[in-house]
């Protein structure tokens, strides 16, 4: 039997990468009468130095983003990762499985600690704890993004050394990349990278709570290229074919439609045209999202009633793995 599960970090905002790399194809899914859970990491948000004020309001935020978008927690358990705290036991059981060399080589890895003089251990074993969050419910479907593959790739070597070392327990988790247009949405300033959270530069991406004024400027600004004809081509034409996916996705129109559609515009009259789109999907998704954030009550016992449901199951399995690890002595 299938059984997806996916994560997403609970900082302040999140963009459209996020929006239409993850949260909008587990919408979609979800319809599918699927077994699924959805968790807000919020041990993964502690690896970077943190305020704790702020990633307490974060996870509310979320809480209520993610509802905003459409959500539902009758059909997904959602819920939040520390509460189940199965998550930091099977992290320690894996983290005895990894070794330093593969952890060290990862490119996510590389890439965050780069800029630091000391490295909190916690960035180090991050994807094990991703890969324990996978694993705990015995997943076999990981819908996300295109950066998180190597994450994903990392779960699958350590599912199957843990069952060659202690006997079959963990089913092999697929990643789930659907749209492969919004996999891997790009930065507006600079299309050759992806759009990031962690980029310096606010004007590189679209948050789903930004005011009109400055999706429409963020818009405008977008770097494209010296060609003024609009034209989908994601090979040669990074930037132009970008505005066109985020297009394409908040209209629900073909990309041949909108090519059509913008036959006789060039690219500087076209952004107006994907700004105004994109202002107007998110409209209803920012009203409902800040309705939510009015009653906490209403999303703690979201969260409650989905750490329960997540609990049942996070047990069973560490049970089933301590007594693998021979953890579990009884008569
Ligand atoms: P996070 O919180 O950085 O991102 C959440 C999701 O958004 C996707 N995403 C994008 N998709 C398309 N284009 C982009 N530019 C873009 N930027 C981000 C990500 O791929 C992700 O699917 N480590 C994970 C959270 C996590 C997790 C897990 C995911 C923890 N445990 C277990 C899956 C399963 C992360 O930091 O995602």
């Amino acid at each position: 039997p299938r059984r997806i599960f996916s994560g997403i970090q609970p900082t302040g905002q999140i963009h459209l990468g996020n929006y239409l790399g993850a949260i909008a194809q587990w919408v979609k899914m979800q319809d599918n009468n699927e077994d699924m859970l959805i968790s807000i990491v919020d041990l993964h948000s502690m690896t970077l130095p943190h305020d704790p004020k702020q990633l307490e309001k974060n996870i509310l935020e979320m809480t209520a983003t993610l509802l905003g978008c459409g959500i539902d927690p009758e059909k997904v358990t959602l819920f939040q990762q520390s509460t189940v705290h199965q998550h930091t036991e099977l992290c320690w059981n894996l983290a005895c499985v990894a070794t330093m060399a593969r952890l060290a080589h990862l490119p996510c890895y590389k890439e965050k600690s780069a800029s630091l003089r000391d490295i909190p251990l916690g960035l180090f074993i991050y994807p094990v704890l991703q890969a324990a969050d996978i694993l705990l419910y015995k997943s076999t479907q990981v819908p996300v993004g295109e950066d998180q593959i190597q994450h994903i790739e990392l779960c699958q070597e350590l599912s199957r050394m843990f069952n060659n070392k202690f006997g079959q327990t963990f089913p092999h988790p697929h990643a789930l990349i659907t749209g492969a247009e919004y996999a891997r949405l790009r930065s507006l300033r600079d299309p050759s990278k992806k759009m990031s959270k962690s980029d310096p530069d606010p004007k590189s991406r679209i948050c789903l709570l930004d005011k009109p004024d400055n999706i429409l400027n963020n818009i405008k600004k977008a770097v494209t290229d010296f060609k003024s004809e609009v034209t989908y081509d994601p090979a040669e034409r990074l930037g132009v074919s970008n505005l066109i996916s985020i297009h394409s996705f908040v209209t629900n129109k073909s990309v041949e439609d909108i090519v059509l559609e913008a036959n006789n515009l060039n690219t500087g009259q076209y952004k107006l045209m994907v700004a105004d789109a994109v202002i107007s999907h998110f409209k209803p998704i920012q009203d409902k999202i800040a309705h939510l954030v009015e009653d906490p009550q209403y999303l703690l016992d979201v969260l409650k009633q989905g750490t329960e449901k997540a609990s049942v199951i996070a047990e069973k399995t560490t049970e089933e793995v301590r007594n693998k690890l021979g953890i579990n002595p009884s008569i």
